[in-house]
């Protein structure tokens, strides 16, 4: 069976409107890519695909909770709150729209549960990243206008501070895109989640957040 061209035009546009999408949000550099990479919540491994296809690395690992990554060999079925590597494996740690933003709406929607996941991914991308390793996250959303920013926002707080006392990292966080502002009235909003809403509030910002692991082995030369 051959696969339509239109089909095929469609998923190349896709992934290449991805890869694009890594690039800016990430920041990523031509020399980001002689690193060795993970990828978390990668989907299908859209990236690391891409980013072979164009002959700009082919040591970018994927790993996904609900996908198969296109190469087994190079990623895995897996939750980021517990990666199936060793300590130290990666020179950059890397999501895009995933981590940590999709776990503040998974399972269990209390800010407790929230906050567990949000801290035990953080610390598991900064466990697995080499020393003098660095770990991006983007979007990372912070606003207050939905409880469910507030949540997060707040969990994602907990985690800088948590791998900053447990790693000794540094962390930044970059805002990029504009404030987005609510263009909904109360009335419309209202109904959101049972959310009591408030139009003058900044709905969400988004920023690239970077955790830079401390080169330990620099230090003792
Ligand atoms: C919006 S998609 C982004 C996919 C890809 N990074 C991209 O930019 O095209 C979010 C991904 O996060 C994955 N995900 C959700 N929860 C996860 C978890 N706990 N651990 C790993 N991946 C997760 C989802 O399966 C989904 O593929």
């Amino acid at each position: 069976m051959t696969i339509n061209p239109e089909r095929l035009k469609h998923i190349e546009d896709h992934e290449g409107q991805t890869f694009k999408e890594y690039v800016t949000n990430l920041r990523l550099s031509p020399e980001d890519f002689d690193k060795k990479i993970l990828d978390v919540g990668s989907g299908i491994g859209s990236f690391a695909k891409a980013s072979k296809e164009r002959g700009l690395a082919n040591d970018i690992y994927s790993i996904d909770f609900h996908f198969v990554p296109y190469e087994t060999g190079k990623g895995a079925v897996a939750d980021v709150t517990r990666l199936p590597f060793p300590d130290k494996t990666f020179d950059l740690i890397i999501s895009n729209c995933a981590i940590p933003n999709v776990l503040s709406s998974q399972f269990d929607h209390n800010k407790e549960a929230v906050e567990k996941r949000i801290v035990d991914a953080f610390d598991e991308c900064v466990r697995v990243a080499k020393d003098g390793g660095e770990v991006r996250l983007s979007p990372v959303f912070r606003g207050d206008y939905f409880e469910s920013y507030r949540v997060l926002s707040a969990a994602v707080t907990k985690a800088l501070q948590y791998v900053k006392e447990k790693y000794n990292v540094d962390v930044e966080e970059i805002k990029i895109g504009d404030k987005r502002e609510s263009s909904f009235s109360d009335e419309e909003t209202a109904h959101i989640d049972g959310e009591k809403s408030d139009s003058d509030r900044i709905v969400r910002e988004d920023y690239l957040v970077i955790i830079k692991k401390p080169n330990n082995n620099l230090d003792e030369n």
